[in-house]
């Protein structure tokens, strides 16, 4: 599976990932068409309410992922993010949080940064679980960053994470996720990289595109990133449904014979 992301990017051929949280979803998503499922720790804003991804446990992360495991009758390649703290400081406790993401059903993590996490990578790594990277804005590092702002506006930012990626690549990632950079910046690291680049907000010159799935499906309305293209409205699709229901039950017209037992 994972060969085949790598010989997508050989090929020319685009990579889709979108990110799934939930047993129904999944059943969808992976006979539609996508190459990698990514339980994002997005899903504590787009699922639990939290106003940033901080606050993601390993926990959350283990109960989405069992529960999109169950989902995928596509057998889609699935990728689980680590959550914040998970990873970062200590590589024997990076190894042990990202098997109990493979024992929920992950085929590999994603994580968050560059050369400053590099030991717990290469860790995770070496007991041959796949990774895929994350550079450009990273979210768990929203408060370093003062906001969701696009990233690498600098030569010196564009520097590091052309570094950062050539490391993460040389320490054996298989893809790499970037997240809100100029299309120039992408592009020249794409070309660079041996492994897939997956953009988002990214530019159209990454090998693939990744977006959150409850943005582009208009599910998630409290805002709505510059980056994302909204192919669905389901947040209005859905008190619509609920308002008519409603509606039905007041008046006496739900429920009808159809819907009675006798
Ligand atoms: O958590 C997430 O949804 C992500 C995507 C933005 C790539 O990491």
């Amino acid at each position: 599976m994972i060969s085949e992301i790598l010989d997508m990017k050989k090929r020319k051929e685009k990579i889709v990932m979108i990110t799934c949280y939930d047993f129904p979803m999944a059943k969808v998503f992976s006979k539609s068409a996508v190459d990698i499922l990514l339980v994002g720790d997005s899903l504590g804003m787009v699922k639990l309410g939290y106003k940033d991804t901080l606050s993601v446990t390993m926990s959350d992360m283990i109960r989405h992922t069992k529960a999109v495991k169950n989902g995928n009758i596509g057998n889609i390649l699935l990728v689980s993010d680590m959550p914040y703290m998970s990873y970062e400081n200590n590589p024997d406790e990076a190894l042990e949080n990202a098997k109990k993401l493979i024992e929920a059903g992950a085929d590999a993590v994603k994580v968050e940064g560059g050369k400053e996490i590099i030991e717990s990578v290469k860790a995770i790594i070496n007991s041959k679980i796949p990774v895929v990277g994350h550079l450009g804005l990273t979210p768990q590092s929203v408060n370093k960053f003062g906001g969701y702002k696009v990233q690498c506006r600098d030569e010196e930012s564009v520097k590091k994470l052309t570094e950062d990626s050539l490391i993460l690549q040389d320490a054996g990632i298989f893809s790499i996720v970037l997240e809100c950079i100029p299309e120039k910046v992408a592009k020249d690291v794409t070309e660079k990289l041996n492994i897939p680049t997956i953009g988002i907000g990214a530019g159209k010159y990454c090998d693939g595109q990744v977006l959150v799935s409850d943005d582009m499906l208009g599910m998630f309305t409290d805002f709505t990133p510059k980056f994302v293209k909204k192919y669905a409205n389901l947040a209005q699709s859905a008190a619509d449904a609920v308002k008519q229901y409603s509606a039905e039950v007041k008046s006496g017209e739900f429920p009808q014979e159809g819907n009675t037992y006798k």
